[in-house]
């Protein structure tokens, strides 16, 4: 696998459609995808493997905000650093539009997904309560603060 993280087009589209679909039980739609191609706070990026899209994310950057809306990985193609690879831009993402912190919800069943923000340095901040439907459950909202990183920058 060769992967390369691109900006998402209109070409990825049906691919990251079909992810969601396969992901989620209430999945992001082409044409919900689409119209964040002309938003300009939504950041979306896919992971390729040639012409073959393997995972995607979605920010959305609002002033010092950023908020991730999704991140999956075809099955086929997990464990093997895709995700990681995705939260990485984001971060770099985040920190170059002047982001102070990036924030998601989580199922708290996803372990998975739990493990992959923690190993990032995402911490529980908060509880949204019967947040998700099918089924129903809280959602857990982790974030990562960026500070540290800039004063190392300096
Ligand atoms: C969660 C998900 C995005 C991880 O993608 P991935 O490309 O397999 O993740 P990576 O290979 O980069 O794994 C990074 C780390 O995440 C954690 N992780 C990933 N999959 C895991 C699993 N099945 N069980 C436990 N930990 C897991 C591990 O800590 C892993 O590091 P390691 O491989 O060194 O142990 C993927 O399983 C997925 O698409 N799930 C369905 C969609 C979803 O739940 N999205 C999150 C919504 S909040």
């Amino acid at each position: 696998m060769s992967l390369i993280l691109k900006p998402i087009k209109k070409e990825h589209l049906e691919s990251v459609a079909e992810l969601e679909k396969i992901c989620f039980s209430q999945p992001w739609s082409y044409k919900s995808l689409e119209e964040e191609l002309t938003n300009d706070t939504a950041h979306f990026f896919v992971a390729l493997d040639g012409d073959r899209v393997a995972g995607y994310i979605g920010l959305f950057i609002v002033c010092e905000s950023c908020f991730v809306s999704n991140i999956a990985v075809f099955p086929e193609y997990r464990r093997r650093g895709v995700a990681t690879a995705l939260i990485g831009r984001a971060c770099s993402c985040a920190v170059e539009y002047g982001a102070d912190f990036i924030s998601l919800e989580v199922r708290p069943s996803n372990s998975a997904a739990l493990s992959l923000y923690t190993k990032f340095g995402f911490t529980e901040m908060g509880l949204r309560k019967n947040y998700y439907r099918d089924p129903t459950e809280d959602a857990l909202i982790m974030t990562k603060l960026f500070d540290e990183q800039r004063e190392e920058k300096v």
